[in-house]
């Protein structure tokens, strides 16, 4: 396998995680009525749909085909899974991005992946803090 075929490979593969998340975030954020982790995931799935449209673009400039086996997901019950999900998911975009920066030949495609690695990474900064604050809330006697 060739480099940018390596390449496409993992930008698929990133493909589905986006996808997982866009499918996920607003069943959650509507389960979630008005608070802070909903305003987050709000926030949040606007740049997964970046993400998307931007890995597949990269994946076509590259001459491949972008395709997601997409597995259905069932959404979380409580606050703290879901935010345990998308801190998982993050965690391995984080990873995918990171291997497809390093690499990514062409410097357009390494400007953008550093892009989406460090939204991912802002992502999962917020997600840790909001987990951080749900459960030292819980910790917290009444
Ligand atoms: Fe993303
Ligand atoms: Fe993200």
């Amino acid at each position: 396998m060739n480099q940018d075929q390596a390449l496409i490979e993992i930008l698929n593969h990133a493909i589905e995680l986006e996808y997982g998340a866009l499918f996920l975030m607003p069943q959650h954020i509507a389960r979630l009525g008005q608070s802070e982790l909903a305003a987050g995931l709000r926030k949040a799935v606007r740049d997964e749909l970046n993400h998307a449209e931007a890995t597949a673009s990269i994946i076509v400039a590259l001459g491949g085909v972008p395709k997601a086996d997409f597995k259905l997901l069932r959404p979380m019950e409580t606050p703290e899974e879901m935010l345990r999900v998308h801190l998982a998911g993050e965690k391995q975009s984080i990873a995918l991005y990171r291997e497809a920066e390093m690499k990514a030949s062409r410097p357009e495609h390494q400007r953008v992946l550093r892009r989406l690695l460090s939204d991912e990474e802002r992502h999962q900064q917020m997600f840790t803090s909001l987990l951080a604050r749900l459960e030292g809330a819980k910790d917290t006697p009444a």
